[in-house]
């Protein structure tokens, strides 16, 4: 799929059927990810695929806004180590996750990681090395159903030229 098309059509889906991500595309998607730009480099994340259902499940419980997690093909966790950047770079990585996945004709939806109170309860889950930071846990499968769009501001509302 073109870029813009993936652009366009990527939206936050809510509704799983638990249809599996194959394998292949699961790859394909975290290469996306690595292929983010960091800060100096670094590179400091790395990505868990979960596809098992019952850990699935444990993540669904754990985080608060991310129950459809339960029914997702799989979760894309995003963890990273404590660099200067780890937050801007995990975001970067997270974004080139949901749009090769789009691109691959998934459903997603991102699910906050950093600041919330059950980020080290995840961490752990996973197995992430002490002091390693959940960044984002993105939801990837087959939808139930479309939901309604999010609206989004009109370019001329948000576009700048030359002074605010
Ligand atoms: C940093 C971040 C955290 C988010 N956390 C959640 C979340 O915990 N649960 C959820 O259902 N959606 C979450 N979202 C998705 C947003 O709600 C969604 O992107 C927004 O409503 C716009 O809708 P769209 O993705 O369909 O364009 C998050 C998005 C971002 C960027």
């Amino acid at each position: 799929m073109d870029i813009f098309k993936a652009i366009e059509a990527r939206h936050s889906s809510r509704k799983f059927t638990r249809a599996p991500v194959p394998r292949a595309h699961l790859e394909v998607i975290a290469d996306a990810g690595r292929r983010a730009p960091t800060a100096r480099n670094e590179q400091p994340w790395e990505f868990v695929a979960v596809t098992d259902r019952a850990r699935l499940k444990e993540l669904a419980g754990l985080a608060e806004n991310g129950k459809f997690i339960a029914d997702a093909g799989a979760c894309l966790a995003v963890v990273s180590r404590p660099s200067k950047y780890y937050l801007e770079d995990g975001c970067a990585a997270t974004e080139n996750i949901l749009l090769a996945a789009t691109a691959l004709g998934h459903q997603t939806c991102w699910v906050a990681g950093d600041k919330k109170p059950y980020a080290p309860a995840v961490c752990r889950l996973l197995g992430a090395p002490e002091g390693f930071l959940l960044v984002s846990l993105v939801a990837i499968g087959k939808a139930e159903a479309t939901g309604g769009r999010a609206p989004k501001r009109a370019l001329d509302e948000v576009l700048h030229w030359e002074k605010f």
